[in-house]
Formats: structure tokens, sequence, C-alpha cells
């Protein structure tokens, strides 16, 4: 059955990947991109999610949104992502974006839809928070809501926070506090999904499609981690759920978020032990099968234009 989705993100190296995957994949109906800043400003992450649709073919609307978080004020990623946002791989231009906001576009979607939807957030939150902040009835025709976001551990752009929770942590939390499905891909997760060069190397050997040698190009030039003994691939895992729930495992967990702007920001408190006597609000995925989902990943993206 073809799942609904309308996907928010802040492209993004691995946001490109994680589009081009879900553009590739039957299974999904994107209905539409919308976009916000993060790993870079929004006119670039405009940019890039105009260029990475429109290379996958097909005419899925792209909508700007929040170049900013709630509260506080905006910081980039561009030293994991550079400037342009694409580590340096020029895409030819994209279509035109499509008319009206990001949080009304979702909210568009929400009312018009035949069928629930699901949406899955792989940025700062931003947009998905003005959506349902604005009309909460909506969020009854919300199927499940995946969010790549957050870490029961240590974070990534601050010793406590992942870098999509931190950039706005108040919009996080109200998303969390929607009250449908809500599934969280963190970076636990994502650090189980390592691209190696031997991985691009396999990746770029699937076929000549010009959106997978793109996804190999951005891949090959990000800078390694210092955490990690090779690149997390966030972004993907969070399609590759709805595309192969059986490539993971998790369970059912309190989750709350720090807000504010003191060391704890963007910190998720993520109670996989029940230890807070807090009711389960999302699903963490803890174990991800990263032989199939690369397999996956490189079957999918070779169909692509
Ligand atoms: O912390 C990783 C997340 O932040 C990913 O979604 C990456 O693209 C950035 O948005
Ligand atoms: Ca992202």
């Amino acid at each position: 059955m073809t799942r609904h989705i309308v996907i928010d993100c802040d492209p993004g190296t691995d946001d490109a990947v994680a589009l081009w995957l879900a553009l590739a994949s039957p299974e999904l109906a994107v209905e539409a991109i919308t976009v916000a800043g993060g790993n870079v400003g929004l006119e670039r992450t405009l940019t890039n999610a105009r260029a990475i649709a429109s290379l996958a073919g097909g005419a899925v609307p792209v909508h700007a949104g929040a170049g900013r978080p709630l509260l506080g004020r905006f910081t980039s990623a561009e030293t994991v992502h550079g400037p342009d946002g694409l580590n340096g791989v020029k895409l030819p231009p994209g279509r035109p974006p499509a008319p009206g906001l990001a949080a009304d576009a979702i909210r568009a979607r929400l009312r018009t839809s035949t069928d629930p939807l699901t949406l899955v957030g792989i940025g700062p939150a931003t947009n998905l928070a003005l959506a349902l902040a604005t009309e909460p009835a909506l969020a009854a025709r919300i199927a499940e809501i995946v969010l790549m976001t957050g870490a029961w551990g240590e974070g990534n752009v601050t010793p406590a926070a992942e870098f999509n929770a931190w950039s706005d942590p108040e919009a996080l939390a109200m998303v969390l506090a929607c009250g449908r499905p809500i599934t969280l891909v963190t970076l636990e997760l994502t650090a189980q999904a390592l691209v190696t060069p031997s991985r691009i190397a396999a990746l770029r050997g699937r076929s000549d499609s010009a959106c997978l040698h793109a996804a190999c190009d951005i891949l090959a030039a990000a800078p390694p981690p210092a955490r990690l003994p090779g690149l997390p691939l966030h972004d993907p895992c969070a399609i590759a759920w709805l595309l192969r729930p059986d490539l993971f495992s998790g369970r059912d967990c309190a989750v709350r978020v720090e807000a504010g702007d003191g060391e704890g920001r963007g910190r998720t408190h993520i109670d996989r032990w029940q230890l807070s006597g807090r009711p389960a609000n999302a699903h963490i995925l803890e174990r991800l099968d990263a032989d199939g989902f690369f397999d996956l990943l490189g079957q999918r993206l070779a169909a692509l234009p």
C-alpha cells in the first residue's frame, strides 16, 4: 500500500541522499518537500532541495519554510556540510519553489489528503511545530511522524545535544507532545549506518544514475567525523524505516527535550528503562541491519535518473 508522506528537511548532504531514497521508492508518494534553515541557511537549503528533487525527475512541490528556530538564533552546520550544504558538489538548478510557506503547505496537505499523511522530519522541527500549533485538529490526520533527531547519549553539536534537536528544542517539544505515533531515529541508530570508502565504491558501481553518482560525490567529499570511524548516514535511516522496518529494532520510550539556551539545550531525555514513570510517547529505533540498509540504498538510488 502506498504511504503518502511529506518530508521536512535542511539539505544538507545526508538530506540529499534521504530525498533521493524517498523519490526512488514506489512505496512512497512524496506529496511535498518542505525546507528549513539548518545545515546551512534557508536560501541554500531551499536551492539544494529544489535541485535534488529536480534531478530525480517528477514534479514534487518544494516549499520554503522557517529560516530560524522558534526562539533563539540560527546556527548552521557549515563545517560538516560546507558553505553550499552539499560539500561543493554542483547540481543543475532545480524547478522554482512552489507557492506557499512550509507550515501552510503541510496543513493544506493534511486537510485535503484522502489518506492519512506521514510526516518525515530530517531537519530542525520548526516547520512541523508551526503547522501543528496553527491548526492542532489536523494532527488527527497524521498517520505517523518520523524524526531524525536526538540521542540518548552524547550529542554531535554539543556534548548534550544532537543538531536537529539543538537547533529548535521548543519545536521538537511541541511535536513530541502532539499525541500522534512518533518514531525517533537517534544518533545511536545512525552511528550504525557508517559510510566508508568501500561502501561508496559499491554504491557507485550499481549504475550510471546521475543522482546515485551525485550522492556518492557528496558523501565522498564529506569530512570524516572525529567521533566515529566513518560518516553516519543520518537522514536516509528515517526513510529506510518506512521502506523496510524489518531492518530495525527498537522500543517505546518516554522522551522529552530540554529547551532554552543553557548547556543542556536540545538534550533529549530518552527513558529506555522506564525510570521516569512518564508514559512512552515515541518509538525509539535502536538497532539497524547496516548491510541491509546499504543494499536497499544502492538498489533504489541505482534506479534514479
Ligand atoms: O545531527 C544530524 C542531523 O542534523 C541530520 O539531519 C543532518 O542533516 C542535520 O540536519
Ligand atoms: Ca538533515
